[in-house]
């Protein structure tokens, strides 16, 4: 026998003995006394509703809950999708259960629908988020949470007739590794039998050449495993909605009433309403919850705690060690951060060396505009100063030749006046 084998051996846990019990111990009320935390404890539900505006979410979540939650009408004039939870404490017996229905406000009601979807996804990941980090505490409250993860996406397709829409494929896409989903042709008393027949088929051909996923009722419980594959069949439910009461008969029913005829919403004739009430919330809702848990939750979270360097045994197949993995990123972190240091410091200085070489260069242009500024002006003083000795020489020249003229005035005027006295003397004589 190899050694690993003995190993193996040695390492496995004996099979407990089976042993019968000789009367009525009790342990049998486990299930009764699970039962009955559970019912104290109380229960959350929680739905998104994503569907145009106006296409009948707030009425049938009124019609489903037999209650009246909002009268309030969105804008078709958001900017952009808007998560919208509303948390409502509802009472049935003796069972409290915490409802809360988020309502995507605004989708499809943009021009550019490209980024519809991603207000969605953000919120189920905010959820998944605030769980993960109440997991993650030292000191966690998971009992008395307020676990506000999505269970289930009610997706209400609009009854075309044709095909789905392309926000449709991409949105439902995008949420179904998150978010279970159940489809539903909203306002299906808008479509004939033979055409609903048909849009089913296209939807569901569709949704599985686009890989799609959406949820399955389980069939692995035997209890409802029958009922669940009926059901898994007539997908997606082709719903009506509506809380006005009508006499049918002698009964008062909840239909729409046109003037041809009234539609019956919990007529399994008239439309699936029924049936999407009995698999949402009298048959599979526990396993929505678990299945939003198991499945959804923990894909978030193992790739969130993959993301942040957890693993679950390193390269040698050793086994996952918490405190191993916190000083690795811990190290990993902080060489990082010397890294970034080190990036910043030499970038500071090469920014410096820039800036001096840059300061040296300024001085140098201005130092020669100076010396060339100081040649200008030694040049303009030069000419005006040759420019001055001109004038005073041409000055000095002026003042002789005027001293001169009046030398000559003076003398000419000195010789008439002696001409006169000259002829008077000549007379007499
Ligand atoms: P917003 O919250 O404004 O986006 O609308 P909504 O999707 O909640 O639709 P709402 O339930 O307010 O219904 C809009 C209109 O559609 C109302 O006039 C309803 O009476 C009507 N309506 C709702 N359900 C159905 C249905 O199943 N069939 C038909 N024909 N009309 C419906
Ligand atoms: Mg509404």
């Amino acid at each position: 026998m190899a050694a690993t084998d003995l190993e193996r051996i040695s390492n496995a846990e004996p099979e407990p003995r089976s042993l019968s019990l000789g009367g009525h111990v009790g342990f049998d009320s486990l299930p009764d006394q699970l039962v009955s935390k559970s019912v104290s404890q109380g229960f959350s539900f929680n739905i998104l509703c994503v569907g145009e505006t106006g296409i009948g979410k707030s009425t049938l979540m009124n019609t489903l809950f037999n209650t009246t939650f909002e009268t309030e009408e969105a804008s078709h004039h958001e900017e952009c999708v808007r998560l919208r939870p509303q948390t409502y404490d509802l009472q049935e017996s003796n069972v409290h259960l915490k409802l809360t229905i988020v309502d995507a406000v605004g989708f499809g009601d943009q021009i550019n629908k490209d980024d519809s979807y991603r207000p969605i996804v953000d919120y189920i990941d905010a959820q998944f988020e605030n769980y993960l980090q109440e997991e993650l505490k030292i000191r966690r409250s998971l009992f008395d949470y307020h676990d506000t993860r999505i269970h289930v996406c009610l997706y209400f397709i609009t009854p075309t007739g044709h095909s789905l829409k392309s926000l449709d494929l991409v949105t439902m896409k995008k949420l179904d590794s998150k978010v279970n989903i159940i489809p539903i042709i909203a306002k299906a008393d808008t479509i004939s039998k033979s055409e609903l027949h048909k849009f089913k088929i296209k939807i569901m051909g569709e949704l599985v050449s686009n890989g799609v996923q959406i949820y399955q009722f389980p069939t692995d419980d035997e209890a409802v495993a029958e009922i669940n594959t009926v059901m898994n069949a007539h997908l997606p439910f082709a719903v009506v909605g509506s809380t006005e009461e009508v006499k049918v008969g002698n009964k008062l029913v909840r239909a729409r009433q046109y003037p041809w005829g009234v539609v019956q919403v919990e007529n399994e004739n008239h439309c699936d309403f029924v049936k999407l009430r009995e698999m949402l919330i009298r048959v599979n809702m526990e396993d929505l919850r678990e299945q939003t848990h198991s499945r959804h939750y923990e894909l978030y979270r193992r790739c969130k705690l993959e993301e942040m360097g957890f693993q679950d045994s390193d390269g040698d197949s050793q086994p996952f060690s918490l405190q191993e993995t916190y000083e690795a990123k811990r190290k990993e972190f902080l060489s990082e951060l010397q890294r970034k240091e080190e990036e910043m410091r030499q970038m500071f200085v090469n920014k410096v060396k820039e800036t001096e070489l840059e300061l040296k260069e300024k001085e140098r242009e201005l130092h020669e505009k100076f010396e060339h500024l100081k040649r200008i002006h030694q040049e303009e003083k030069r000419k005006v100063e040759e420019k001055r000795r001109e004038l005073e020489e041409e000055t000095n020249a002026f003042n002789c030749r005027k001293a001169a003229m009046e030398a000559l005035q003076s003398q000419a005027l000195h010789a008439t006046s002696q001409q006169p006295l000259r002829k008077d003397k000549d007379k007499k004589n």
